[in-house]
């Protein structure tokens, strides 16, 4: 695979072809999922829960991130690598630019942060100082004390109608991609039919340009309750990488997720 860049995204997208995206969190599975064919490898701060061990997200630190990014790309064979900036982390317009620059010199394509319309500030400075952004809306578990819980969003109409304002407004201040977290499908498609950019779905349906999984889930080996738009693609294989290619052509056909794993308004 030539090296996945924004564009080569942009272009699949313009195309109407899907692509896919899963966590790593080291060299090794990084080395796996990119020979597996999978654009973009996500090292997503879940790594606090899947990796760490910890209750959420909350405690990842900048440090954590910078150490995983590192090894991500020395294992990566030309996906494009995202990096979460992890929680407070771009509080202000100013950490954001500084922690960004971080995960940049550490390896990573791409940064990706949670939130909504009050983001656009950092977005435009993001933008301008040409950093590659996925902003992230919906579940934002960054914020999992404020909601409450792993709860699905965007259900009233009220809060959909905001989650659709976020998105564009989001795009307009020059995120490169949106990705959206247990949203109703219906309310994930029209807001991936409204956007130029790149959608992301997980626990969003069918119909978003591109699906991610955390690694441990589609693996079928994290310990704790597993959600609803979760497949355990190990379990039709009793190889690792057969199930990582399994997941990736599932994506790129349309037939991951399937309506067992979608939410309804
Ligand atoms: O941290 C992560 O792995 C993520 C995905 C769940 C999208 O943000």
């Amino acid at each position: 695979m030539s090296k996945v860049s924004l564009s080569t995204l942009t272009k699949l997208k313009a195309n109407g072809e899907k692509f896919a995206v899963l966590t790593a969190y080291d060299a090794t599975f990084a080395q796996l999922i990119s020979q597996a064919g999978i654009e973009v490898l996500l090292v997503g701060d879940s790594l606090g829960m899947v990796v760490q061990g910890r209750a959420s997200t909350v405690p990842v630190t900048m440090s954590d991130m910078v150490y995983h990014v590192q090894s991500v790309s020395l294992g990566n064979q030309g996906s494009m690598v995202m990096a979460d900036l992890p929680y407070m982390s771009y509080a202000t317009t100013e950490t954001a630019l500084s922690n960004s620059a971080k995960l940049m010199q550490a390896g990573a394509n791409m940064v990706k942060l949670e939130g909504g319309e009050w983001l656009t500030d950092t977005l435009y400075r993001l933008s301008e100082r040409g950093i590659p952004v996925c902003a992230h809306i919906g579940l934002t578990p960054q914020s999992v004390d404020k909601i409450g819980g792993y709860h699905v969003q965007g259900r009233q109409q009220e809060d959909a109608a905001k989650l659709v304002k976020d998105a564009l407004a989001l795009q307009q201040a020059g995120a490169d991609i949106l990705l959206m977290e247990c949203i109703p499908s219906t309310l994930a498609a029209e807001i991936s039919k409204q956007l130029t950019i790149p959608t992301i779905g997980i626990g969003a349906g069918p119909d978003t340009d591109a699906q991610v999984l955390v690694l441990h889930d589609m693996l079928g080996i994290a310990t704790d309750y597993a959600p609803k738009f979760v497949k355990n693609f190990l379990a039709e294989t009793n190889s690792v990488q057969e199930a990582i290619k399994n997941y990736s052509e599932a994506v790129k056909a349309g037939t991951f997720p399937g309506p067992e794993h979608c939410y309804q308004n």
